[in-house]
């Protein structure tokens, strides 16, 4: 029997699947990184009793919140190696990039998808971007989604990274706590997955390797 909230899961899964999506959505939902964020992005947001509503748009953000990646070049997305300070700036531009996409081009006006998209690389310690926002000035669920995209780039293999381990990743969740990342949304998170002791890798979603799903 299926815990409610993977139940809700799969319906939003089914009916975004089936309800004629455009050809960027459904290039969006292939990518499995913005797919496993947008999975912590509603779990963390039911742990903490938003409303199924902001969940679901927890959950979208999570999907369209690197969708400002499509305006940097892709040598410089795909370079193995480090990037010059040039290049770095240019990449540093994709949520304020995403943000217009959504707001301009698309027409999206949710605020939650749109604080997820722009806000996504601010940092707790005020040494994020693309403004440098401080604590909580950077709204929740920005928070919330800088913890999940962090959580799912240190355990995929990146072409500049072998994945680490899941016990490595909550070593630097906590080590980054009231740094990096929001210290609340930081324990949360941890304890949705130390609470799995035993079988912590099943928390997973989406193994970037094998492309297998993994259920919660
Ligand atoms: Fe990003």
């Amino acid at each position: 029997m299926k815990k409610q909230e993977e139940r809700e899961f799969d319906i939003i899964n089914q009916n975004l699947l089936r309800g004629g999506m455009s050809h960027l959505e459904s290039i969006l939902f292939r990518d499995i990184h913005s797919r496993n964020v947008a999975y912590y992005c509603y779990k963390i947001g039911l742990a903490i009793g938003f409303q199924p509503s902001n969940c679901l748009a927890l959950f979208m953000g999570g999907i369209l919140h690197d969708i400002g990646k499509t305006k940097i070049p892709k040598e410089i997305l795909s370079k193995p190696s480090r990037l010059t300070n040039e290049e770095y700036e240019i990449v540093k531009q994709h949520p304020k990039a995403g943000y217009d996409i959504l707001r301009n081009v698309l027409g999206i006006t949710d605020e939650t998808i749109l604080a997820v998209t722009l806000y996504h690389h601010e940092r707790f310690d005020g040494k994020g971007y693309p403004f440098g926002l401080r604590g909580e000035d950077t709204p929740l669920v920005a928070r919330i989604a800088a913890v999940a995209d962090a959580f799912d780039a240190m355990t995929s293999n990146r072409i500049y990274q072998t994945k680490r381990e899941l016990w490595e990743a909550v070593v630097e969740l906590r080590k980054h706590r009231g740094l990096q990342f929001d210290p609340y949304v930081t324990d949360l998170f941890v304890d949705m997955i130390t609470q799995r002791e035993g079988d912590v890798d099943e928390l997973l979603l989406m193994d970037t390797n094998s492309g297998q799903k993994q259920i919660l």
